[in-house]
């Protein structure tokens, strides 16, 4: 396993192979690996000549100085993980200095209004800052497909968005959700729970799940009371939204169409930890 640190090291071992026509698959990571990203460079590895692998936990994009410091950096437990899938992985392990020459300011992006929904609503500027690091990965990568889970959907759109707008000959590839066996979608974020509180996220998909059957018979209004009453028994729970929305363009409506596809997306937080989840709904 090679692991580079510098960008101009990196590019400099990448561009003979870009030149050869090799197929590159990209996984960005913020790190704290679990199996929800193995899977990811899983699918890299399966679909593409070279894998790269980066690890950067992105100081742009957090809009909360506790949530950035508190983040887990785990880079020699990574390394081990991934070794674990395979030795044929280029891992990206940049420094902040490496990654924006001293100005950690964002770049302002538009995506069609995608960044004005959910998570773009509760952390403003999150989505600035994604754009921001992701743009420049793609550039110093140059990956031929890029793989994104579903677990952070609106990023997922948000990327398909801005590859499309920039003209990026990259294909942005979509990843199901990896779940622990209660449900639970698996997240960095799930290791700073107490056992207790990790036991009790499980609801949050089975919750999901609930709308899932709910909203076969019932309006979208409908459904999203339900949920919102159901973690209104949980006091340990703090809803910080429910939504319904078209998946394409993360805009929800009052009413059905028989030809969107509709997605419920639930952000909740349990032991001061922000939890993120959603489930395709029909
Ligand atoms: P991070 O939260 O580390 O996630 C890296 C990738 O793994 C993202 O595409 C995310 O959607 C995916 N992922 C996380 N948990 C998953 C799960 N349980 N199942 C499937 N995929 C999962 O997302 C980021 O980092 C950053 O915003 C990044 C894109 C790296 C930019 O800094």
């Amino acid at each position: 396993m090679l692991i580079f640190n510098k960008k101009s090291n990196l590019t400099a071992f990448l561009s003979p192979l870009i030149s050869q026509n090799k197929t590159i698959g990209f996984v960005p990571t913020m790190g704290a690996l679990h199996e929800g990203h193995l899977s990811l460079l899983e699918k890299s590895l399966a679909e593409n000549d070279i894998t790269v692998m980066s690890i950067f936990v992105n100081p742009t994009q957090f809009n909360n100085s506790e949530d950035l410091e508190k983040y887990p950096r785990t880079l020699e437990k990574d390394v081990e993980k991934m070794s674990a899938v395979s030795k044929n992985i280029i891992v990206y392990a940049p420094t902040v200095e490496d990654i924006y020459e001293g100005n950690t300011t964002s770049q302002a992006f538009e995506y069609d209004g995608l960044e004005h929904q959910m998570e773009g609503q509760h952390r403003p500027g999150h989505f600035d800052g994604v754009g921001t690091i992701v743009k420049r990965l793609f550039e110093i990568v140059q990956p031929t497909k890029a793989y994104f889970g579903e677990k952070d959907f609106q990023q997922l759109q948000i990327v398909k968005k801005l590859v499309s707008k920039y003209e990026m000959p990259i294909a942005v590839i979509g990843c199901a959700i990896f779940r622990e066996t209660s449900g639970l979608a698996m997240s960095s974020r799930n290791e700073r729970l107490s056992p207790e509180g990790k036991a009790k996220s499980a609801l949050i998909f089975s919750i999901l799940n609930d709308a899932k059957t709910h909203f076969k018979s019932h309006s979208i209004k409908e459904t999203i009371e339900t949920v919102t009453e159901a973690f209104k028994k949980y006091p340990e729970f703090e809803l910080e939204y429910f939504e319904i929305a078209d998946e394409e363009t993360l805009l929800s409506s009052e009413d059905k169409d028989e030809n969107k596809k509709y997605r419920g997306f639930v952000a909740v937080f349990i032991e001061n930890i922000r939890l993120i989840d959603n489930i395709s709904l029909n």
